[in-house]
């Protein structure tokens, strides 16, 4: 169950683990997915991205792109999911069909975003349990991320070595992972 901070006024406290409820997104999601997309670029990127581009990251940019990629058919064998807790919606992951030309594994994890308060709490597991399972997969993660490339490491993938520099601006590793035999155990 979510709670609230009140007595403390440390806003509001994430639920448990259990406390997620996981499903696809609906259209009118999109403008809260792009002010919680917004939200982690600008707290997960500051020091990845150009501070010009960092300062004019605002929403509605990524509020346009959420209804566009709502309104339309999901691409072919890609599959999105967000995390809600309570009313809010804690985050999201994409899925499925690589997007590069010669992809290392048959599945890429294109986006796995999280609000900052929601880090920790398990969540993140579940998204990523639930979006691949135990399949082989790769992705794409800036260079710097350290959290990012920490959870990765945790559910079996490794960087093969491979980076690019993204149309951010930002500079990516590639990881990747064999078939997953046991779930990711947490420390
Ligand atoms: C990446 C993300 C989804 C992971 O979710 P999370 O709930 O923060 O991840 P977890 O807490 O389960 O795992 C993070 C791991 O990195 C470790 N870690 C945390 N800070 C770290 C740091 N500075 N350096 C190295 N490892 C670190 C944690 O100890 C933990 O490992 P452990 O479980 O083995 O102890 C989330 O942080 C997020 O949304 N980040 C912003 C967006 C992003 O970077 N997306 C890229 C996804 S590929």
């Amino acid at each position: 169950m979510a709670t609230a901070a009140e007595s403390t006024g440390a806003g509001p406290m994430p639920p448990d683990a259990d406390g997620y409820l996981l499903r696809p997104p609906r259209p009118r999601d999109a403008e809260e997915l792009g002010r919680l997309d917004c939200e982690v670029w600008r707290a997960t990127y500051r020091r990845q991205l150009d501070p010009d581009v960092w300062s004019r990251l605002v929403p509605e940019p990524f509020a346009e792109r959420w209804r566009e990629r709502l309104a339309a058919p999901p691409a072919p064998g890609v599959r999105t999911l967000v995390a809600v807790a309570g009313l809010r919606l804690a985050g999201f992951g994409v899925a499925g069909t690589p997007r590069d030309e010669v992809p290392p594994a048959g599945c890429e994890l294109h986006a796995l975003n999280l609000l900052p308060v929601h880090h920790g709490t398990g969540v993140a597991d579940q998204l990523i349990t639930s979006l691949l399972g135990p399949a082989a997969a790769y992705l794409w993660v800036a260079a710097g991320s350290d959290r990012a490339v920490g959870f990765c490491w945790r559910h079996g993938f490794r960087p093969d070595g491979t980076e690019q520099l993204a149309e951010s601006g930002m500079r990516e590793v590639r990881m990747v992972r064999e078939p997953q035999l046991s779930p990711a155990p947490r420390q």
